[in-house]
């Protein structure tokens, strides 16, 4: 349940996705089953896997612009990537992931959820990806600083980066100054969430100062 509403996160995916609600209850199936399986995701988080993995995810899409090239650096099991590529069938996703077992089962996801020509898998570092993208989406894969330097190149003049970071936004973004004022690089906590029913969190964006 999220917060003191009686609405189901469940619920709130449904009004959200509308017609590609089969695709994300499928993609929720998938982390359930074979997630849990090849110890992707912990037996402790199939119960909240609405919550905090697909609305946190997907509370980064009032923030892409339309049809634009986005990157997901460090998907691990997809995430945030698949959701947003299901909620958004406008954008071209990449989900930049090194581990074989971890890339394997992204090529096998998005193969079964039928993403195939919308989503790509790339098994490769970050800071080694041959890329050219509007936006790099990441959850969970390092601190800000070492997230800016690894993907700054990566992203097209008027681009950002979006990372998802919770409680420790403002203190990333204060360690990070010094990066990216080298860069000439501004960055920018917002509070995001994915309906005005869900769990608010906080993501930094970063973009090139004019
Ligand atoms: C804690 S997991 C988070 C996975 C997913 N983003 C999520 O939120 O559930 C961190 C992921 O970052 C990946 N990773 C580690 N170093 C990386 C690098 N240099 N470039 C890209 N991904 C990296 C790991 O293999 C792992 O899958």
């Amino acid at each position: 349940m999220s917060g003191m509403t009686l609405v189901s996160d469940d619920d709130i995916a449904e009004k959200l996705y509308r017609d590609n609600y089969k695709t994300i209850q499928k993609y929720v199936d998938i982390l359930a089953s074979r997630g849990v399986d090849w110890g992707l995701i912990g037996p402790r988080e199939v119960d909240r896997l609405w919550e905090r993995h697909i609305l946190n995810s997907a509370a980064l899409e009032s923030l892409i612009p339309k049809g634009c090239r986005v990157a997901d650096v460090g998907s691990g099991a997809g995430l945030p990537g698949i959701p947003l590529a299901i909620l958004r069938p406008d954008l071209e996703m990449t989900l930049v992931e090194p581990m074989l077992r971890r890339s394997n089962f992204l090529t096998e996801s998005v193969d079964e959820l039928g993403l195939g020509s919308q989503v790509t898998v790339v098994r490769e570092r970050a800071e080694d990806a041959d890329l050219d993208v509007d936006v790099v989406v990441s959850r969970a894969v390092a601190k800000l600083v070492t997230l800016v330097a690894w993907t700054a190149d990566l992203i097209a003049g008027s681009g950002c980066l979006l990372a998802l970071k919770g409680q420790s936004a403002e203190d990333e973004v204060a360690k990070a100054r010094k990066e990216l004022l080298r860069r000439r690089l501004s960055a920018e906590v917002l509070l995001v969430r994915a309906d005005p029913a869900s769990e608010v969190t906080r993501a930094v964006r970063v973009r090139r100062l004019e």
